[in-house]
This record gives structure tokens, C-alpha cells and sequence, in this order.
């Protein structure tokens, strides 16, 4: 696929002065002084970083930054401060942050090259590798453009940036490596899932997805891809995907990816499978919905997407543990040979569901997909959908909604949001909201009351998961960014490919039992 910016990362020992660069980044909490780096580069400045402190224009809060010229009196050309924000509330994503500012300034300024001196303020807060791994996630992320279908590119724009983390000692640029590896993999995959989100959905058809999928296996010893067509979704009898795919000349798909790790898994680690909600455009089909941002709705087969980059990711990181990553894909879409309000559709489980709602389609196409899971006995499935407007009401644009049935497994995915900076808050499931799924004359419904959206479709999706440890990522409202911010320009935004592809990295690490 083509790179939209291509970011290419290494390490460098230098001292800090010494460090030839278009522009050296460095970080500043908003209390407390200094840091080592700032005090070392203030004195070559002759003070004219304590000057900006003095003043007022650099506070050293979140989003905030400032740039300094070096003025040959260090060998970077500038310097960027960037605001940390208060010391004792620094995480993880505070580093992915400010290494987002910067690289997001840099493609703002044109500039080719960057130095990251970021990670010393973190010292002893956080592993080595963390740090490297999360400023090289905030380099891909900030950096991130779409602008593939403007025809004249006359812009200017760097087509390469070249990022380098920077230390003057060689063992601590030792410890950062490793992490700086898997921060080039995990950033790689998500601008790759981010240009097939922002990708619309007259390019990106189920089947063209699932072509996404066998390019992406053909290129990786260790996944494999098989793609249900229609022929054989019918054969298999799978009535959810068929019914929402029905109405649109752009046929479903069940796009099936499995890895095999070359390391055999260590004893005790789950085979796990990742499902996610792939509607290349989600119209609302008969139950149409209103047309205001309905555009919006191309990024509908965001939850999909975020398995197939995760997949990615898990085979360039050569994780020992099995990995199934399901992509039900569809198109919803109104016709004369729509599935209707009324309809009495036999999923593939041979549960019945009577559509009451056709906008409801995203459990009807992961229902299948989660008894497909099931039957081939995977230990875990997580699935990943922008399924409710109701979970968006809920939380907002900045968690996702969490539904489990094992509270390990919700308590590991907590853990893997706060290490990647891809929040979750828990929801409820329960009795009450799967009560509301059941149908008078047929064995389910696919809407429940007005109230408690996204508990009521994960208490559906609940009933195809057999013996599982199950958990649902409601991710409607995390898909797409409205504005510009430090993780780049307005669209796509991945989101999950870090989520799912630390937890399964926190797994293999048994940071968890
Ligand atoms: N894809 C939508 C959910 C959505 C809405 C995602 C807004 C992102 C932003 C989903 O298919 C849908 O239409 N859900 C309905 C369900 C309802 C009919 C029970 C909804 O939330 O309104
Ligand atoms: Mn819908
Ligand atoms: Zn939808």
C-alpha cells in the first residue's frame, strides 16, 4: 500500500548539544524544574530557554510547545519544547503525546528530520523499551496525512520523515531499542489501517477488503487468509452476514485470518480471536438513516479493519500465541433486495432473529462470526465494533465501551488500554438487558428499548459466544477524529490496533496469569 508519509525511525547516541538535526524535541513538565536535557541545551542557548520559561510563553502544559533556533550555538537547527503537563499525572500516553505534537509540527513545518529527547524526564517511571515504543507510536501518529486522492499534490509536504531517538549514552539507547522495533511495527500498522478506514467505501468494497486481507497473507509466512464468498457463506448457512450484505451489488464477505506463530506458544495461552465489525458503508439500509453526516458512515468497518492491522502487527512481532482474526464485511445498503424490518433471519448458529431495525446490522454480521469463533474453539474472543450510536452517547469521543463476561479478561484489557493510551470503560451486561433481546416469535430480536443501547447489543452478541471468555469493544465514536489533533490529521484513527495488539503482547509476556 502506498505510505502517505513514510517515517523512517532509528536510535543515535549523541550528546545533546551535538546532535545534528532540522529539529531536536524535548520535553518539560509544567511544575517542578528543569530536567538534565533542558539544563544541558539551556546553558549552550545562553538561557534563552529559562528566558521563554520566564516570560510565561512556555508553560510546560499539556499541548502546549514552543520553538527555539539554534543559531549555531548547538548543532540543531531547532528546538522544540514540548508541555508534559504535571509530573505525577504522567503516563505512558504522555510521551506518545508529545512525540505526536512534534511529529505533527514537523509535517506542519516541512521539516525532514527530527531528534527525540524525550524519554529522560520519564526515568525510572516507566521500562526503557515503553518509552521507546510509545515515542516512536507518537512519531506514526502525529505524522499521520491522508491526502491520497487530491490530484495535484503541490503541498510540499515531506514525503519521508526521518525520526531519530536520541542519548548521549550508548547503553540506555540499548535499552530503548527494543521497544523502539516494536513501536516501528505497531505505528506501521496503524496509519495502515488508518488509510483503509479513510479509504471510501465506493474503493473499499467487501471484496476489496478481503483482497487487503490475502495481500497482507501472502506477505507474511505465518498468517493465513481465506475469504468466505457468498457462495460459500450461503453453503455455511451464515443468514446474519447474508441478510445485511443483501441489498448491495458489493457482495458480503467472511474474510478468515489465522496465525500460526513460528515459536510454538508457551503452555497455558489462550488461542484467541479477534472479530470485528466490518460495514464498508452502513446506510441504515430500509430503516434508512438521516442523511446529515451520513458520510461519516464509511468508517463503519472500522472495528474490522483494527483486526486485520492487529493481525499485522502480531505476525511482524512474531508473537508465540495462536491468533484468529475474523472481518465479517458487508455492505448495508437499501434495495429491492434488502433484508426488511419483519424478517425472520436463521444465523449461523441456528438461532433466529426477527429484524425489527435494519440499521441494527452490525451484531446481525458479528453474530455469525462469533459462532464461527466458538465452534473452532477459541479459549478468548474479543470483538471490536462501532456499534452503538447509544455507547457514543455514553462515552463520548474518548473511551470505549468495554462488555465482558470474565472479569480477568476485562481487567487485562484495562491494563492494555492504559499501557497504549486506548481507553476503555467497562459497561454493563446482565439478565436484564438480554431480556430485552427476546423476540415473541423468534428465539431473539435485534434491538432491545429505547434505552441502554450498548448493553442491549452486547447482551445479544452474548448469546453466540458458547463456553467462551468473551469481551465486546464498543468502539462507535473512537473511529474517526473530528479535528486535528497530536496523533494527526481529521479521520481514521486506528484505534485499537494498539489496544488489541498490547494486550496480546501483555499475554505472551505473562504479565498476566
Ligand atoms: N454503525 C452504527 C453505530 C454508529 C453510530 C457508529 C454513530 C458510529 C457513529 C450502527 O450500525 C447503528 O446504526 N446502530 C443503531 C442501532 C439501533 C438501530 C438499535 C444506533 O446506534 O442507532
Ligand atoms: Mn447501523
Ligand atoms: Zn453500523
Amino acid at each position: 500500500m502506498k505510505q502517505i508519509i513514510e517515517v523512517k525511525v532509528k536510535t543515535r547516541t549523541a550528546d545533546w548539544a551535538a546532535c545534528k538535526t532540522d529539529m531536536l524535541v524535548v520535553g518539560r513538565f509544567s511544575d517542578g524544574g528543569p530536567d538534565e536535557v533542558l539544563q544541558v541545551l539551556d546553558r549552550k542557548l545562553g538561557g534563552r530557554i529559562e528566558r521563554l520559561t520566564k516570560l510565561g510563553d512556555f508553560t510546560g502544559k499539556p499541548k502546549t510547545y514552543a520553538l527555539i533556533y539554534g543559531e549555531g550555538r548547538i548543532a540543531a537547527e531547532r528546538v522544540l519544547l514540548v508541555g508534559l503537563g504535571e509530573r505525577k499525572k504522567a503516563t505512558l500516553d504522555t510521551i506518545r503525546r508529545a512525540a505526536g505534537t512534534a511529529a505533527y509540527r514537523a509535517v506542519e513545518m516541512k521539516v525532514k528530520r527530527i531528534a527525540l529527547a524525550l524519554h529522560r524526564p520519564f526515568d525510572g517511571r516507566f521500562e526503557a523499551a515503553a518509552l521507546g515504543r510509545a515515542m516512536v507510536e507518537g512519531a506514526y501518529l502525529g505524522s499521520y496525512r491522508y491526502d491520497e486522492f487530491i490530484s495535484e499534490n503541490n503541498n510540499g509536504r515531506p514525503g519521508v520523515l526521518d525520526v531519530e531517538i536520541v542519548d548521549p549514552e550508548a547503553a540506555r539507547i540499548k535499552d530503548l531499542t527494543p521497544g523502539v522495533a516494536a513501536g516501528r511495527i505497531v505505528g506501521q500498522a496503524q496509519s495502515h489501517a488508518r488509510t483503509l478506514a479513510n479509504r471510501p467505501a465506493n474503493v473499499i468494497t467487501p471484496s476489496v477488503l478481503a483482497k487487503a486481507a490475502q495481500d497482507l497473507a501472502r506477505g507474511l509466512k505465518t498468517v493465513s487468509c481465506t475469504v468466505f464468498d457468498e457462495k460459500k457463506l450461503q453453503a455455511s448457512g451464515m443468514g446474519g452476514i447474508l441478510a445485511v450484505g443483501a441489498g448491495s451489488q458489493n457482495r458480503p464477505q467472511l474474510i478468515v485470518l489465522k496465525y500460526t506463530p513460528a515459536r510454538k506458544p508457551a503452555k497455558g495461552l489462550p488461542t484467541v480471536a479477534l472479530v470485528g465489525k466490518a460495514i464498508t458503508f452502513d446506510s441504515g439500509g430500509i430503516s434508512i438513516k438521516p442523511s446529515q453526516d451520513m458520510d461519516q458512515m464509511k468508517f463503519d468497518k472500522t472495528g474490522g479493519i483494527a483486526v486485520l492491522a492487529t493481525m499485522r502487527a502480531l505476525a511482524e512481532l512474531r508473537l508465540p500465541i495462536n491468533v484468529l482474526g475474523l472481518i465479517p464485511a458487508a455492505e448495508n445498503l437499501p434495495s429491492g433486495s434488502s433484508f426488511r424490518p419483519g424478517d425472520i433471519i436463521t444465523t449461523y448458529s441456528g438461532k433466529t432473529v426477527e429484524i425489527l431495525n435494519t440499521d441494527a446490522e452490525g451484531r446481525m454480521i458479528l453474530c455469525d462470526a462469533i459462532t464461527y469463533a466458538a465452534e473452532k474453539k477459541c479459549d478468548v474472543i474479543v470483538d471490536i465494533a462501532t456499534l452503538t450510536g447509544a455507547c457514543m452517547v455514553a462515552l463520548g469521543t474518548y473511551k470505549a465501551g468495554l462488555m465482558s463476561n470474565d472479569d480477568d479478561l476485562a481487567r487485562v484489557l484495562e491494563e492494555a488500554a492504559r499501557d497504549s493510551g486506548e481507553s476503555v470503560w467497562r459497561l454493563p451486561l446482565g439478565d436484564e438487558y438480554a431480556d430485552e433481546m427476546k423476540s415473541k416469535i423468534a428465539d431473539l430480536k435485534n434491538t432491545g428499548s429505547r434505552w441502554g443501547g450498548a448493553s442491549t447489543a452486547a447482551a445479544f452478541l452474548q448469546q453466540f459466544v458458547g463456553g467462551a471468555k468473551w469481551a465486546h469493544l464498543d468502539i462507535a465514536g473512537m473511529d474517526v477524529f473530528l479535528k486535528p489533533t497530536e496523533y494527526g490529521c481529521v479521520g481514521g484513527t486506528g484505534f485499537g490496533v494498539r489496544l488489541l495488539t498490547t494486550y496480546l503482547m501483555n499475554l505472551v509476556e505473562e504479565k498476566h496469569g
